[in-house]
């Protein structure tokens, strides 16, 4: 299909909610999938959509703000849910990203039901695109990652609401197109993908906040350099992960265990494939350079490089 007639159906799917009483909640996270989905039913909806974004305290260093102004901007002001402390103190320890993803997933489905029930809303709308649907697969039949929103979100949830998805059947690309013939500005279009879970998928090994602070702080760096060198535009995703791992350095004249970033930076065309970007050395000097001058914890920087397969885009 054409991304005009995928419109008029999705457009027709969520008509079929339309007579549906009370609000209609739609999730956003400041993402192109989300902002588009929302838009979709403000279209059907009108004043009845409350769009809502939720901080699960996994965002990126001032994108909640960042995220609130553009969304404003879109037509989409959204109800901000400050829930950082229920996410990450029950993330605390934990080691299996699969299993944050299912601890998102409820936390997510939690939050939403007290809000729904607040709005008296029996619809739920979110952004999940095709890719989503397919890499959370079944158990033991192909899940690549239990997506937050689809295998991640609880069955109790999707029972008790209506959840529309209107973009299912797209790849980003075409939620791209999509997006920018809906007026969606720039900003959306053209970030790059982020993952639902957030900076809980770039934390390997026991969840704690010293790591996500790392990752967080280190993660800045990467975009900050790859848009100095206008470089940002051109890949896919670039990011900074943070395990366990330590590297012995010297800093400020003495000796210490520090932590190993690795920075992954891929392109690709649809997140099914892809492939690590052949950065020149002098922008991985300047990035290795701003992290362990800048964050007392690092010692070491390494370059992630291996594609997908065999790889994922994200660590876990
Ligand atoms: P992987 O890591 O499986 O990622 O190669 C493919 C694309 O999906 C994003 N990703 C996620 N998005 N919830 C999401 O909404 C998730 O749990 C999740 N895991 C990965 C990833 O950033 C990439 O663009």
């Amino acid at each position: 299909w054409g991304v005009e007639a995928y419109y008029h159906l999705a457009l027709q799917e969520l008509e079929r909610y339309a007579g549906a009483p009370g609000r209609v909640v739609a999730a956003v996270s400041g993402g192109v999938d989300s902002a588009t989905a929302a838009l979709l039913a403000r279209r059907v909806f009108g004043d009845r959509l409350v769009p809502v974004l939720v901080d699960h305290g996994l965002f990126r260093e001032g994108e909640v703000e960042e995220v609130r102004e553009e969304l404003e901007r879109a037509g989409l002001e959204p109800v901000y849910v400050d829930a950082r402390e229920r996410f990450l103190s029950k993330l605390e320890g934990l080691a299996d990203c699969e299993e944050r993803r299912r601890v998102i997933g409820e936390e997510f489905a939690r939050v939403f039901d007290e809000l729904m029930t607040e709005f008296r809303a029996g619809v739920f709308v979110q952004g999940t695109i095709y890719p989503d649907v397919v890499e959370s697969g079944r158990p033991g039949g192909g899940r690549v990652k239990t997506h937050h929103n689809v295998a991640g979100l609880p069955t109790w949830f999707r029972e008790k609401y209506a959840v529309l998805e209107p973009l299912r059947h797209l790849y980003k690309e075409e939620v791209r197109e999509l997006a920018r013939a809906l007026g969606l500005p720039d900003y959306f279009l053209k970030r790059h993908p982020f993952p639902g879970p957030g900076l809980a998928a770039r934390v390997v090994g026991p969840f704690n906040r010293r790591k996500l602070e790392v990752c967080r702080r280190a993660t800045a760096i990467v975009e900050k350099v790859l848009r100095r060198r206008g470089l940002y535009d051109r890949v896919w995703q670039a990011f900074a992960v943070v395990g366990d791992d330590t590297w012995v350095g010297v800093k400020g004249g003495s000796r210490r265990h520090g932590l190993v970033v690795i920075v992954r930076v891929v392109e690709s065309a649809d997140a099914m494939t892809a492939d690590y970007s052949r950065l020149p050395y002098e922008v991985l000097d300047e990035i290795s350079g701003e992290i362990t001058s800048s964050i007392d914890d690092v010692t070491m920087v390494a370059y992630a490089v291996t594609g997908k397969p065999p790889s994922t885009i994200e660590p876990c």
